[in-house]
């Protein structure tokens, strides 16, 4: 796979405005989006002005608004990087930075005309599919490596937002598009190794009853998180976790065995609610990442990626971020303690759904009002959890929403893959709604999101619940 010129070139634009400014000696403040996607860009862009002997200020923000805007601003800097977000907000950007350079890293809707002091890197520009093919991560770190060559040892973090992003949709939940590139190069390095297997956490490195306990991609209900019953469920199916005094790990599993944990898993998930194609979301491409130590939760490519999402959902991103600069001491232990309370939150919040009818069906959409019982750095996790276990019967869009401490609504909306072909883009939709109800709001066409002013929220869903039965042939 070859990246196309035009995208190349625009890679190169940026280049110039990041050495002036080095030269110059400014400081380069780096404002990235608040997921395993945005600390892995945001990491990048660091490392890459790192080694060019420049300065920086890493700012991880939960959304782009005017009062965040001005905070940058008011720091006065000369030169302001985002990653992972940027391009649905170019007005408000152009305004606020009309006296200082602007380069914007993303894979998002672009909404607006681009201020002529902004660089844009956006793959949507070159008709690339932003939403499947690259994440900002991979954006970043091919204009790394167009900076200098030996950025290239950044491949597999270049990887990490597209696992975050959900972007493995390819055959056996492989990658497609120019993410094939990047892993393409990350192979012939000798950073990463693909296999197809059960894509359990630490797959040849942690006993097998607490791979499938950490794995939270796909959830699993009644497992995922809870390594009490996962040594009763692999007991049930007679599968040994120790041989002699070691503990067994997926990989020392029999084929027999394999069919056998397999078979046990899809009949648990199917009793739990979930439909056939979230149980083949267990077999996939496995993504080792070579250059790390086997007994880190950084060796599984999806692992490191739900770590850095941890981290960033629990208000730590900036241990996310020193794991990408390479911290691989205290980091890592904080990092596991924050991914342990980070998976109780989820088990408690799906608990919680699941408890009373939470998900009210409407003509075109599902609904959960989550109130403030849920996080909302986390509600668009649930929503893809909900979305992703096929409980969900009709091929209807989830719309979750969680009250915000600032005293607006944030949504996340989320939809099968499906729902395109019947002409739905909850991007577009989330913009459109959000901007009826004094909000704003935008994304990708499966997974989108939006804020919202508290009083709003009945209406807002109205609005929501027209607008797609209006645009959708389902
Ligand atoms: O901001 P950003 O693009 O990085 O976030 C996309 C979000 O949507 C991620 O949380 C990702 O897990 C979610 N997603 C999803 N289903 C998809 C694609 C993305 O839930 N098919
Ligand atoms: O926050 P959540 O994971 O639900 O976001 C889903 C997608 O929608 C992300 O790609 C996020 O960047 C995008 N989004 C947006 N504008 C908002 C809220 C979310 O573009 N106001």
């Amino acid at each position: 796979m070859d990246i196309p010129q035009d995208f190349l070139n625009t890679l190169q634009h940026a280049i110039p405005v990041i050495k002036k400014h080095i030269e110059e000696g400014n400081p380069i403040s780096i404002i990235t989006h608040n997921d395993a996607d945005g600390i892995a860009s945001g990491s990048i862009i660091s490392k890459t002005i790192l080694r060019l002997g420049g300065s920086f200020k890493t700012t991880v923000e939960k959304r782009l608004d005017d009062q965040v805007l001005k905070k940058v601003l008011d720091e006065k800097p000369k030169i302001v990087v985002f990653t992972d977000f940027g391009s649905g907000y170019l007005e408000n950007i152009g305004k606020t930075f009309n006296e200082q350079d602007v380069i914007i890293f993303d894979h998002h809707l672009i909404t607006g005309e681009k201020p002529q002091n902004v660089t844009q890197i956006n793959p949507l520009e070159n008709n690339i599919d932003g939403s499947r093919e690259i994440a900002a991560s991979g954006v970043c770190y091919l204009f790394a490596k167009t900076v200098d060559i030996r950025n290239r040892d950044l491949a597999n973090i270049g990887l990490i937002g597209a696992l975050g992003d959900q972007q493995d949709k390819g055959n056996q939940k492989s990658f497609t598009g120019l993410n094939t590139f990047i892993e393409e190069e990350a192979l012939s390095y000798g950073l990463l190794k693909k296999t197809v297997d059960l894509i359990f956490y630490g797959y040849e490195t942690r006993p097998i009853y607490r791979a499938l306990a950490y794995t939270t991609s796909p959830f699993i209900p009644g497992l995922s998180g809870r390594e009490d019953n996962c040594v009763a469920f692999l007991n049930h199916i007679s599968i040994d976790i120790k041989k002699g005094d070691k503990m067994r790990c997926l990989s020392d599993l029999t084929e027999d065995e394999k069919k056998r944990l397999f078979s046990a898993l899809s009949n648990h998930m199917i009793s739990q609610g979930c439909d056939s194609s979230s149980v083949h979301d267990i077999i996939g491409t496995v993504y080792t990442f070579k250059n790390e130590a086997p007994s880190t939760p950084l060796r599984d490519g999806r692992e490191y990626s739900s770590l850095l999402n941890a981290c960033a959902r629990m208000n730590r991103p900036s241990i996310g971020i020193s794991i990408c600069l390479g911290d691989r001491n205290e980091s890592i232990k904080e990092a596991e303690q924050v991914v342990d309370d980070y998976r109780r939150k989820i088990g408690t919040y799906l608990d919680w759904v699941r408890e009373k009818d939470r998900i009210k069906e409407l003509s075109s959409i599902y609904f959960l009002d989550a109130g403030f019982e849920v996080d909302e750095n986390i509600v668009g996790v649930i929503a893809s959890i909900l979305q992703g276990q096929g409980i969900l019967k009709d091929l209807k869009p989830i719309i979750s929403a969680a009250n915000s401490n600032d005293g607006t609504i944030k949504i996340s909306a989320r939809g099968a893959d499906a729902i395109i072909q019947h002409g739905l883009h909850l991007g577009k939709i989330m913009q459109e709604a959000a901007e009826q109800h004094q909000g704003s709001g935008g994304g990708h066409d499966v997974a989108a999101g939006a804020f919202i002013p508290q009083d709003k929220i009945n209406e807002f869903i109205k609005s929501v619940d027209e607008i797609v039965s209006r645009q959708s042939t389902i």
